[in-house]
């Protein structure tokens, strides 16, 4: 491979830790693309006779039919995707193979592949996010005005309605698909052309490259074009971020989904049954979306480091690139379609959820509003007297819609009988009407402007 100067080949660990080939032939379809682009305008410059370009094209037409086919034989001693499918042009068409690598590097060849590897992997979790998103509206559609306890510190905090809830994630993955975007935006620069690291002496046009691959532009600096992995980790972080957003969700499915909950059921199609204890319904798979934010969150941890000190331009470190990029966005994809998934699946028991609702006084907070609102109290005076109102409710082992009149009126005197009226969960939620609360018209609305916005 290395011509002229050397005599022997490696030895067996030198091939075993230098060898890519394993997971970089996934990088194929991106090389030969990168290939036909740059071998078109060799042409296209007089760098490469038209006739020799004409044998490139098809010879890389049938390789990649080959690799698609699977009957492509890959090498471990031709150690990555760029010199299998070198090598295996030069057997398909000759010497007028050697000509494809004139101005260019393996450095610069295998950034653009990562490159475009990336961009369509953004392209694939976007539109993942838009399914799941899809799903999750439907769903707060259908209980836009079904009640549960809204949790802080995961104590009954306010009533709230289970679409709002639901709808708080499509929020999240709307900032999720903006962060994608917004790597894509900055990813989107070709670094062929870049040669090994100083540019090339030939007269290449790399604007021309760059337009033919959907690059907005070729990069500006041919050190930083080979040597900058800062996209790698910025879809790493954007993938952690919603990893992380979908890890929080997975983890309220599995509580939601215990007997002491049981606010959702999911079908026998998303859980598994124990071999020991046969009432058992799991939902792994919730807890396997939780798990796997671990890992990407460690391939952004794992490239950071790898990337950490690194002197410019490139050192073969980088090849340790590819694993986490490949592995988080796999893992991701897994767990977005998981979760679409569940969120069809989930059957919603709205009688637990009432149920719940009658622990912890949760329209407490309703019934100190009603005493700033009718009486004119000042709320941090409002929230004593209902402290007070809510120990005497504890006492008697009653909610607050039950507790008598008159005990309420030894606290406040002031209190009419039409405090009931905010004491019912449904005028909770009907209540809170403020811009992005939880009252079911507003969730409607949310839902309409959802559709109008990510769908
Ligand atoms: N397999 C290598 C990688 O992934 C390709 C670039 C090799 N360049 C070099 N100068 N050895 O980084």
């Amino acid at each position: 491979m290395w011509g002229g100067r050397y005599a022997s080949g490696p030895s067996a660990v030198m091939q075993q830790i230098n060898a890519s080939i394993d997971f970089d032939r996934r990088l194929f379809a991106q090389d030969i693309a990168g290939s036909k682009a740059h071998c078109r305008m060799l042409v296209d410059q007089g760098l490469v006779g038209a006739e020799d370009g004409a044998a490139i094209q098809d010879g890389l037409d049938r390789i990649l039919k080959e690799i698609e086919a699977g009957t492509f034989e890959f090498k471990a001693a031709l150690e990555d995707i760029h010199l299998n499918i070198e090598s295996r042009l030069a057997a398909l068409i000759g010497d007028a193979a050697g000509r494809l690598h004139t101005a260019r590097s393996r450095n610069d060849q295998v950034a653009t592949d990562i490159r475009l590897w990336v961009r369509d992997a953004i392209d694939g979790l976007d539109g993942q996010m838009r399914t799941l998103q899809a799903a999750l509206i439907d769903k707060a559609e259908r209980h836009a005005a079904t009640v549960m306890p809204g949790f802080t510190h995961l104590q009954p905090a306010q009533p709230v309605t289970f679409g709002h809830h639901l709808l708080a994630y499509v929020a999240m993955l709307g900032r999720d698909r903006g962060r994608l975007a917004d790597c894509r935006k900055r990813a989107n620069e070709s670094p062929l052309g870049a040669a090994a690291l100083a540019g090339t002496s030939f007269a290449i046009d790399r604007h021309a490259t760059a337009a033919a691959l959907g690059f907005d532009a070729p990069m500006e600096n041919s050190i930083d074009a080979v040597s900058a992995r800062d996209f790698a980790l910025e879809f790493l972080a954007a993938l952690s971020i919603s990893a992380i957003h979908l890890s929080r969700f997975a983890e309220e499915i599995v509580l939601w989904c215990t007997p002491q909950y049981g606010f959702l059921r999911l079908s026998d199609a998303f859980t598994t049954g124990s071999s020991i204890m046969p009432q058992k319904r799991n939902p792994d798979a919730a807890e396997l979306v939780r798990a796997k934010a671990g890992r990407i969150v460690g391939a952004l941890t794992g490239l950071l480091i790898v990337l950490k000190g690194l002197p410019l331009a490139y050192g073969k470190d980088m090849q340790e690139d590819k694993e986490p990029v490949f592995d988080a966005a796999d893992s991701l994809s897994l767990s977005l379609a998981a979760m679409a998934g569940m969120v069809t699946d989930m059957e919603v028991d709205e009688a637990a959820m009432e149920k719940a609702l009658l622990d912890g006084f949760p329209t407490a907070t309703d019934l100190a509003d009603w005493l700033v609102r009718t009486l004119g109290m000042p709320f941090r005076q409002a929230h004593h007297a209902t402290g007070r109102i809510v120990a005497l409710a504890e006492q008697r082992g009653c909610r607050l819609a039950d507790l008598p009149l008159d005990a309420m009126q030894q606290v406040e005197a002031g209190i009419s009988k039409d405090i009931y009226s905010v004491l019912t969960n449904a005028a909770s939620v009907g209540s809170r009407t403020s811009f992005g609360g939880t009252a079911p018209v507003r969730v409607r609305e949310a839902v309409k402007a959802a559709r109008e916005r990510y769908l």
